[in-house]
């Protein structure tokens, strides 16, 4: 997969430290052994050291001796973790007894540990649910000025090239944020604007999905993609985007042509964005399974620094191509 590889390639640039909480799963230090063996990047694996050597001894995984091993429940700077964790979340009524036992929590310290410069991103979630991986991630690293919402993007790689830019479209919110309001959704739309950019190195042109073409439907919810369509425009002028558009509009030039003629975006969109987390969940489900699409993601966008989730069903390959992404967000910064 040409995409991947060059992501891959340009990691192997950078020298970027990414942290891995869930190192007693199997998969997760699969990835790290051909991670670190590909010189990806550096990795610091949270878990007891005597458990994480004797998986990778049992699966002949070499190369994870280069990790830095921390253990949440026996690390000498828990103090300092506690105090900072206490510092930032004491405002919410957390004390700092109970921050001391957080810092124990791999996906907690993971966060801190970004926070405090020592690793440059995160990927976790093989064996943690999203809701579990992001908390921690809102309150400890937070978003990025003047963006109020993460949401996670997925790249889609199909084997027809007529979609998108060469079969390359972006679909967001699929992952996050369950029913953004306009100005959310404008934030959606230029982050994965961003991320299009940044990560898969094209540029976009945005369609504001919708049930509805140029006000061929009358209803609230196609208000709030117009609404958003209109602040996203303002947010970043120049920015190549369009709605209320269908998805048949956004993607068929034909169709685009018909339905909303004079367009720039209608019948040539490479990025998708959804309404709803629902339909956005929905729809990259459904591209990945119909059309037999490469579903990379969810990259995460609009967190202060990188941090992306898994799927608890993911291969090894996706943990190796998730940290890849990473590392790419983290040096793009
Ligand atoms: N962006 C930034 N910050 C957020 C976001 C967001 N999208 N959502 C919540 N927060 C912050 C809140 O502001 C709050 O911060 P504070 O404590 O400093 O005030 C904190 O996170 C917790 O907020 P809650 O509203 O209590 O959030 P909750 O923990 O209930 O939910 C979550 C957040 C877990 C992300 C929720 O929105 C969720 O479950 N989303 C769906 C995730 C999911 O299941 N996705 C589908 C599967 S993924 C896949 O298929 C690829």
């Amino acid at each position: 997969m040409q995409l991947l590889d060059s992501i891959k390639q340009k990691a192997k640039s950078q020298k970027k430290t990414v942290v891995l909480p869930e190192a007693l799963e199997e998969r997760t230090l699969q990835a790290a052994d051909i991670i670190l063996s590909e010189g990806i990047a550096d990795i610091i694996l949270l878990g007891n050291p005597s458990s994480i050597e004797e998986l990778a001894g049992k699966h002949g995984l070499g190369s994870v001796s280069g990790a830095k091993i921390i253990d949440p429940a026996a690390f000498d700077e828990k103090e300092f973790y506690a105090d900072m964790l206490f510092e930032l979340r004491q405002h919410k009524g957390l004390t700092r007894e109970e921050a001391l036992t957080l810092v124990e929590d791999p996906l907690y310290l993971a966060t801190l540990l970004i926070k405090n410069g020592a690793a440059d991103g995160e990927v976790a979630g093989a064996m943690n649910a999203t809701g579990d991986v992001l908390r921690p991630a809102f309150q400890v690293v937070k978003t990025l000025p003047g963006i109020s919402v993460v949401s996670g993007a997925f790249i889609m790689i199909l084997e027809d090239k007529q979609w998108g830019d060469d079969g390359i479209i972006v679909f967001a919110d699929c992952a996050v944020h369950p029913d953004p309001d306009a100005k959310e959704l404008a934030e959606i739309a230029v982050m994965t604007a961003r991320t299009t950019r940044a990560i898969v190195g094209i540029e976009p042109r945005v369609a504001m999905l919708s049930f509805s073409t140029k006000g061929s439907a009358k209803h609230p919810m196609v208000d709030k993609v117009v609404e958003a369509t209109r602040i996203a425009r303002e947010k970043e002028p120049g920015l190549l985007i369009d709605g209320d558009l269908q998805a048949d509009a956004a993607i068929v030039e034909a169709i685009g042509r018909k339905k909303a003629p004079g367009s720039s975006i209608a019948g040539k969109a490479n990025v998708l964005v959804f309404p709803s987390l629902e339909s956005g969940n929905i729809g990259y489900k459904l591209v990945q399974r119909l059309a037999g699409a490469e579903a990379v993601g969810p990259v995460l966008q609009g967190m202060a620094a990188p941090i992306n989730d898994l799927s608890r069903g993911c291969s090894v390959d996706d943990i190796v191509n998730l940290v890849a992404i990473t590392v790419n967000q983290a040096a793009g910064k």
